[in-house]
């Protein structure tokens, strides 16, 4: 067994230019870049291992609790990829602990898949490059590409067919722009509607040719921004950025809103202070905000969430997926 084990870590990330929409659902591509950065702490670490399969089939195991065969599609698409280069029938046996709540919008699909993409190919003996891995990875959920490099990462959509130019990769490290990093917990319920079912409603709206073509600049603003350290255009990326989703979203039949009463009060807090600080946030599908500070604004910051009596991670801009042992 133990010739075949092998154990990867690997941190969410948050985008500030969102992935939204897929031209190809089987291969999670989507129709344009997006731009994130990783996330300190909220790590998925997963050991994996093959084994001669004799008909049990693939295991997951998720903080202690067993995925049902029926709901392991995706994680299936990444190993049959391992299998079909190694020309196995082996098995693989994976247990995966997150440390921080997954299904409440704080992505742990990406940085579970990513480090699933990692553990699982070294275990079989597979030395892939970043790109590589970061393809294979997306073959999980899409956002996840973006958790195999660290720092500020830009996904490039590509525009092959079989998805081999669509991958992430760091435009700068995280000691590039230390920036704190606040993960609000609104809400501890899984999300109301899985991303997946909420971008096939999202084509379908009116309102999608225009949520389009603003969307497919948005990687260029946020990356300039990130580049040239300039927080104005951040924020102003970020945020444009984000309420179109959710407008969008809100457009869709049935329609979709990820806000709660409490996402909405900490959003009003955080657009006062954005007149005189460096501060700026988003929302993914679901109610929890994720906030950037500078050092300045970091103690107005905590105020602002502790007065809303929820619960939060401070944090830091992240590394990349690592091979643990
Ligand atoms: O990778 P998925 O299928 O979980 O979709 C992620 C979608 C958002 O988190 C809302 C946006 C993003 O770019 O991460």
């Amino acid at each position: 067994m133990s010739e075949y084990l092998a154990t990867a870590r690997a941190c969410a990330n948050v985008a500030v230019a969102k992935y939204w929409g897929k031209r190809d659902t089987a291969l999670n591509l989507p129709f344009f870049d997006s731009v994130s950065f990783s996330v300190s702490g909220l790590e998925t670490e997963t050991t994996a291992y093959w084994e001669d399969d004799d008909g049990a089939g693939d295991f997951l195991e998720i903080d202690g609790r067993v995925i049902p065969s029926s709901m392991m599609g995706r994680m299936r698409r990444i190993l049959d990829v391992i299998r079909s280069e190694k020309g196995w029938s082996k098995r693989c046996v994976l247990k995966s602990s997150n440390n921080f709540p997954h299904s409440t919008g704080l992505a742990s699909s990406a940085s579970g898949f990513a480090a699933a993409a990692l553990a699982s190919s070294r275990a079989s003996g597979l030395m892939y490059t970043e790109r590589e891995l970061s393809r294979l990875a997306r073959l999980g959920s899409g956002s996840a590409c973006r958790s195999v490099p660290g720092g500020w990462v830009r996904w490039y959509a590509g525009e092959s067919l079989d998805g081999s130019d669509s991958y992430a990769q760091s435009i700068a490290p995280l000691e590039h722009w230390p920036l704190h990093v606040f993960v609000v917990q609104i809400s501890d319920e899984p999300k109301v509607v899985s991303s997946t079912e909420a971008m096939a409603r999202c084509q379908e709206s009116a309102y999608w040719p225009i949520y389009l073509e603003r969307a497919r600049k948005a990687a260029d603003i946020a990356s300039s921004a990130i580049i040239r350290r300039d927080f104005s255009l951040l924020r102003e990326a970020m945020h444009s950025n984000a309420f179109e989703l959710h407008a969008l979203a809100m457009t869709c039949q049935p329609s979709i809103c990820y806000f709660a009463p409490k996402s909405i009060e900490l959003i009003q807090h955080l657009l006062r202070s954005c007149r005189s600080l460096n501060v700026c946030f988003t929302m993914d599908a679901g109610a929890n905000v994720v906030i950037l500070s500078d050092d300045i604004a970091c103690p107005f910051i905590k105020n602002d969430i502790i007065g809303l009596g929820v619960r939060y991670i401070q944090t830091r801009i992240g590394g990349s997926a690592v091979f643990v042992a």
